[in-house]
Order: C-alpha cells, then structure tokens, then sequence
C-alpha cells in the first residue's frame, strides 16, 4: 500500500521523506493556504524538487468548470514535466475534465469521492487514481471504511485498472481499516504518519533492554 504524505509544508516533506518510507505527496488549496501561502506553481515545483523519482506528487486544480480544469492540468503537467497526477474534484465537471486530460495523456486523480459510483465514473474516465474521503464521509453519518470496501470491490468484481487513494483521515484506526478493505494508497497528515510508530509499551521495552545492558556493563557499547 502506498504510504502519501497529505501535506504542502517543505520541511514536513523534507523530514518525513528522510525518515519513512513515503511513496509521495497531495495537496490541496486547503492545505497550501494553511502550510505554505506560497503561489502554486512554485511551490508545487518546491515540492516535486523533494521527490525522487519514484514518488509521486498529486496537485490539485483550483478551476471548478471544464475548460477551466483541462487549462489548469495543462498547465500542471507542463510546469512539472509531466511528473504530477493532477487532482480534479469527481463533480460532473471534473469527470468530464478528466476524459479530456485522459485524451492528452496527463494523468489524474480523482478526489472529493464520497460514493462508489463516483469513483466508477472517475476510473471510467481515465483517472489513474481515485480518493475516497473516508472522515469526511463518516461525518455526514456515513461509513467512510465501507465506501473504501465498496470501491474495492467493484473494481476487483469488473477489473477496473484504478487505484484506491483513501484521504481524509482523522485517526490511524480508519488509516488500518481502509488498508485492510483493499485500499492500494492512503494520504496522510503528517501528525497521523507519526502516530503510526508510536506506542508506550515500545518506549518501555526499549528503555528495558538498555537498562539491563548498562546495569551490567555499565555502558551501551557493543564493542
Ligand atoms: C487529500 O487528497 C484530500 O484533499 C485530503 O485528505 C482532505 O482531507 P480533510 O478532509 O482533512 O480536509
């Protein structure tokens, strides 16, 4: 499962990067305002400068309409040489954009999917990725987990050559519940990647096994 860092901050990226192991970055207008403030195209190219080559970066589009969206992901993918999924919103619109950005060969990923069927009409459309918003749907009293399993499922049952993206997340219990339903990636803040490795009863076994080192040898050396 793909491990993405939901995140537009550069120094969040640059040290999750050099600490785990992140397969790429999203981003939305959200996030860039609450990070960075710093004028798109720049900071995208910022970002992608922290990539390697195997990690992927998904920007997203700030148009709502289609002609507005296909200019926007054109733009995009220039400015990036082509190393980005352009994030279109799976509105009937965005559907749309995404079969003519398909057309052009500039790959997408299609977020705010909070249905099955939305996420069927956006891999339908060409999107190579598409994100399940699983707090999100679970605010609005639905079950964010069970629409990542429904997506699952249909694109197993009929062979649908798209990948699961899950996003929105507020705690790593539903992070666990999508990986285990079938999800291929998971966008994460960076708060919640780092809960991921964090439990007391490792802190104690840790210091335990250091503690009975130096009360017999009075230091940590291996030699
Ligand atoms: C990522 O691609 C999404 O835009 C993001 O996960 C949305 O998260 P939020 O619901 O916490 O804003």
């Amino acid at each position: 499962m793909e491990l993405i860092i939901d995140s537009a901050s550069l120094e969040t990226i640059k040290k999750l990067c050099k600490q785990f192991p992140i397969d790429g970055v999203t981003t939305n207008p959200s996030i860039i305002v609450r990070e960075e403030g710093k004028p798109f195209l720049p900071l995208l190219k910022e970002i992608l400068s922290l990539l390697e080559d195997h990690q992927t970066l998904h920007a997203q589009v700030l148009a709502t309409d289609v002609d507005g969206i296909v200019e926007e992901g054109k733009l995009i993918n220039q400015e990036l040489d082509g190393r980005v999924f352009v994030k279109v919103p799976a509105t009937v619109d965005g559907i749309h954009a995404i079969k003519e950005l398909k057309k052009q060969k500039i790959k997408t990923t299609a977020t705010t999917v909070y249905t099955p069927l939305q996420a069927y009409m956006a891999a339908k459309a060409g999107a190579s990725y598409v994100a399940p918003y699983v707090n999100r749907i679970d605010n609005l009293t639905g079950n964010g987990v069970e629409v990542v399993k429904k997506i699952a499922d249909l694109f197993e049952r009929h062979q649908i050559n798209c990948k699961i993206l899950s996003a929105s997340f507020k705690n790593i219990q539903q992070v666990l519940d999508v990986g285990l339903m079938g999800s291929h990636a998971i966008t994460v803040s960076p708060d919640l990647i780092e809960l991921f490795v964090q439990h007391p009863a490792a802190d104690r076994a840790v210091n335990d096994f250091r503690n009975a080192w130096e009360n017999e040898f009075g230091s940590l050396s291996i030699k």
